[in-house]
């Protein structure tokens, strides 16, 4: 029977599952924690195994495979990432639901990839983690469809900075298997020959569970409730009683690189490991499981916010033309293929596009682009920028649409299809970038400083269609150095002014935790401040219900150019309600 490929975007779960602290130890003795582990065998000061949550949720694994109908025969766990967003309780009920994202095609004989996502929440309310499981089926290649994007990892050349040696039983599996994952090959030998093996082999879990351990004693000793993910590819399969080493390499604060080896032949059973520690999720802003474009992401403040978001666990579409200063010339994929191979280096995930903000079939394609790669879509900062800077009577209509198409068009034609996206998901961060030069006004620049104020306008009535699907839209003005300001800002200034000063702004404006919709903030040299459009307390010149002379308005100028109280309206209709109001005074 052939994969089912219409299971993209089918529901995993909802599956819930009680556990008690025994469930927690016997999980812990099936990844080989013993005497020397008490803190995660002896319910007096228990603590969790981080990777105990995947022992929670295998029934989600499982479904993942069956709903996608992948030949038993030749599955196999490809991967497995983890994100821990709070500490697992002892006890108590946990809830998981997912779907599954993606089916890639490595080609006849090389096998498929079902990628699924989850999330599990506790019963006390709290987010516990998110899994993305890829399933291997061997036997499955071949069907024509594309291949997974490539993510490498550079493993630094010294030698690793500790090295956690174990040796799992030889009855490990028997019982790992206890903690849930029954599947046969982890126990009868007939099965095993089948699948192509000469016994029983450990699950790639419970070798996973044993390099958890390991990296939270090295390095969150005793405070396992700091791990904040973990990541890995099962490369090899791996026979009980086979002792192992985890490999571990410090790569900078709150992060490090790993590989489990079999320690008598040196073959690598676990590549690819990444753990990330640290502060408690509550107190760091994580954009994991997100997805986002950044336009004109290929340098400046662009290239500033994907390095960033990767930093912070969203997978990015690092869109940029490559065109010159003024948007002429044929453009370039170089840019944002640099910032794509800057984010990989980091571990992060990404993929470039090309595209032009410029039309709407750019636009589409960039939002396309986040949907085939990632499967969705939570955040768009609409970033690309050109100038083309004269005084106004000099401002041809060419020089004038340009700028139009790339600023404010630009903005239309990404944001519409994005919205669209994020509306089926109930969530969505929008970004529009304006500037001084609008929001204030400078000499030379009516056609940006149009397009500029122009995105404003548009985040006011987006904000209104976005409230009812959490669909958030806030501008920023940053002020940094970049191509677009190098002739412009004297050069000892320029030097002070580098991109990453405006990013906490606009980043906490894309996040989970942003409560403003419809803000305005200047962002540069790490000052920040709310720029609103203020209305004044106003006047009514003549007696309520008379239509007001000119000359009334002359007398009135002085008082109606008090903003005092001004206040900064949500829409239109509140304005509105203050205007009836003032008409019941007057005279
Ligand atoms: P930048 O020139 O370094 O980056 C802009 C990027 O947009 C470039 O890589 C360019 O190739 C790309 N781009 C241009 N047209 C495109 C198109 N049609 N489709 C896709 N990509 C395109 O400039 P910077 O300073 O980083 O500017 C980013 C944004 O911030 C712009 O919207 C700019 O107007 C705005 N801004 C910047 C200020 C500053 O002080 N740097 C001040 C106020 C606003």
């Amino acid at each position: 029977m052939a994969l089912n490929l219409d299971a993209v975007g089918e529901k995993l779960g909802p599956l819930t599952k009680s556990y008690t602290w025994k469930d927690a130890v016997l999980y812990a003795l099936g990844v080989g924690a013993g005497s020397d582990d008490l803190h995660y065998c002896y319910e007096k000061g228990l603590k969790v195994i981080p990777s105990f949550s995947i022992a929670t949720i295998f029934d989600i694994l499982a479904q993942i495979g069956l709903k996608a109908n992948v030949n038993l025969a030749g599955v196999l766990h490809g991967e497995q990432e983890l994100i821990f967003h709070n500490p697992i309780p002892i006890e108590g009920e946990m809830t998981t639901e997912g779907r599954i994202t993606h089916i890639y095609d490595k080609g006849e004989g090389k096998g498929a990839l079902v990628i699924g996502e989850s999330d599990t929440y506790h019963a006390n309310g709290k987010k516990l983690f998110t899994s993305v499981c890829t399933v291997f089926g061997r036997l499955d290649g071949g069907f024509g469809g594309d291949n997974a994007p490539k993510r490498e990892l550079d493993f630094p050349v010294r030698e690793p900075d500790a090295v956690v040696e174990a040796h799992p039983a030889d009855n490990q599996p028997l019982l790992y298997r206890l903690s849930g994952d029954l599947f046969h090959l982890h126990v009868d030998p007939e099965f095993a020959k089948m699948a192509g093996f000469e016994k029983p082999i450990m699950h790639g879990l419970c070798t996973h569970g044993y390099a958890c351990r390991a990296l939270c004693d090295t390095l969150i000793p005793g405070a396992p409730e700091k791990a904040r993910r973990m990541a890995c590819r099962f490369s090899k399969p791996l026979y009980p009683g086979v002792p192992i080493k985890t490999l571990i390499w410090k790569e900078e604060e709150g992060r490090a690189l790993w590989r489990v080896v079999n320690a008598q032949t040196g073959d690598t059973v676990i590549d690819h490991g990444v753990f990330e520690y640290g502060e408690l999720p509550a107190h760091r802003i994580r954009f994991d499981g997100r997805v986002a474009i950044v336009t004109g992401a290929g340098a400046g403040l662009g290239r500033a916010y994907a390095l960033e978001l990767a930093r912070r666990g969203a997978r990015v579409v690092v869109n940029d033309l490559g065109g010159a200063r003024d948007g002429s010339g044929a453009g370039s994929s170089t840019p944002a293929d640099q910032v794509v191979a800057e984010i990989r280096a980091l571990g992060g995930e990404a993929v470039a596009s090309y595209d032009s903000v410029a039309t709407p079939e750019g636009g589409e394609r960039i939002v396309q682009t986040a949907l085939d790669a990632f499967g969705k879509l939570d955040i768009l900062i609409n970033n690309a920028g050109i100038l083309r800077d004269k005084s106004f009577a000099r401002m041809e209509p060419e020089n004038w649409h340009a700028v139009l198409d790339v600023h404010l068009n630009g903005a239309y034609h990404v944001s519409r299809p994005a919205f669209t996206a994020m509306r089926e998901n109930r969530y969505g961060r929008i970004l529009m970038t304006t500037s001084a030069a609008g929001l204030y006004g400078n000499f030379g620049q009516t056609n940006y400083s149009a397009a500029k104020m122009g995105l404003v306008g548009l985040m006011n009535a987006m904000k209104l269609e976005g409230e009812k699907y959490n669909i958030k839209v806030n501008t920023i003005a940053p002020l940094a150095a970049s191509r677009l300001t190098e002739d412009i800002l004297p050069p000892d200034l320029f030097a002070k002014m580098k991109p990453e000063y405006a990013v906490p702004m606009a980043l906490f404006l894309c996040s989970e935790q942003c409560p403003v919709t419809g803000n305005i903030y200047n962002a540069g040299m790490g000052f920040y401040n709310r720029a609103a459009i203020l209305t004044g307390p106003g006047v009514v010149p003549v007696k309520a219900g008379r239509i007001p002379t000119i000359e009334s308005v002359r007398d009135a100028m002085d008082a109606l150019a008090s903003l005092e109280a001004g206040k900064a309206y949500g829409q239109l209709a509140e304005q509105l309600v203050d205007t009836m109001e003032c008409l019941k005074g007057g005279g």
